[in-house]
């Protein structure tokens, strides 16, 4: 892979509320991040990322996955759009569906996901409510590669911090957001200097 910087075609995939994406935008206008976003895709309608992107004249998408018979015809025709679009980088941000591997093997390495808890530790939904569980002395965020394991593929950034006493469920959200909002524009800008590279993939 080349190491020089590019400015990277991005599409971003998000269910909710939108922070992540916020922070990429951000970025981007900051001219921290060598990234034009091309689109903003959404399963949900009323999704506020959706409104985010509105607001930035970014061309937003909503994909109804009611409108599909099946997981296997919602995801080809995700990918048949994501193609269209011709990014380079495909970024989920609390886009909460599962990617079947059909999808995932048609972008190998170019699917980013940001995942609130130090992978490999707490896969899969509710971790600040399992990190309190289970008494674990640090928490934070990880940006990983999709494969079609869940939470699994390789990892590019990670920050963590240390849980006090005093932390709830409320707080570990927040500190745990202030990480991802610091490392996922990071994440994205070695992909656009190259820096990702198979080794550093693992
Ligand atoms: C983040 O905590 C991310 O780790 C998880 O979903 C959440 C999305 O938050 N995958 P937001 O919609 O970006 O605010």
């Amino acid at each position: 892979m080349s190491t020089a910087t590019t400015t990277v075609r991005v599409v971003v995939l998000a269910s909710g509320f939108g922070s992540n994406l916020q922070a990429i935008i951000d970025a981007v206008k900051a001219h921290q991040l060598t990234a034009e976003l091309v689109a903003v895709i959404s399963d949900r309608s009323d999704a506020y990322a959706l409104t985010r992107a509105r607001a930035e004249n970014i061309k937003t998408i909503h994909i109804d996955p009611k409108q599909y018979p099946s997981r296997e015809a919602f995801d080809c025709a995700l990918g048949n759009i994501l193609d269209q679009l011709a990014c380079d980088l495909i970024v989920l941000a609390g886009f909460m569906r599962i990617l079947s591997a059909a999808l995932v093997n048609r972008f190998p390495e170019r699917i980013m996901n940001i995942h609130p808890s130090l992978l490999p530790r707490h896969k899969g939904l509710h971790t600040h409510q399992r990190v309190l569980q289970a008494k674990d002395e640090f928490h934070g965020a990880t940006v990983h590669f999709v494969t079609p394991e869940l939470d699994d593929g390789p990892m590019i950034l990670q920050k963590k911090f240390k849980v006090s006493l005093s932390d709830t469920i409320t707080t570990l959200e927040q500190r745990v957001h202030q990480c991802e909002h610091e490392i996922y524009p990071q994440a994205i800008q070695m992909f656009a200097d190259g820096a990702l590279s198979k080794t550093v993939q693992g």
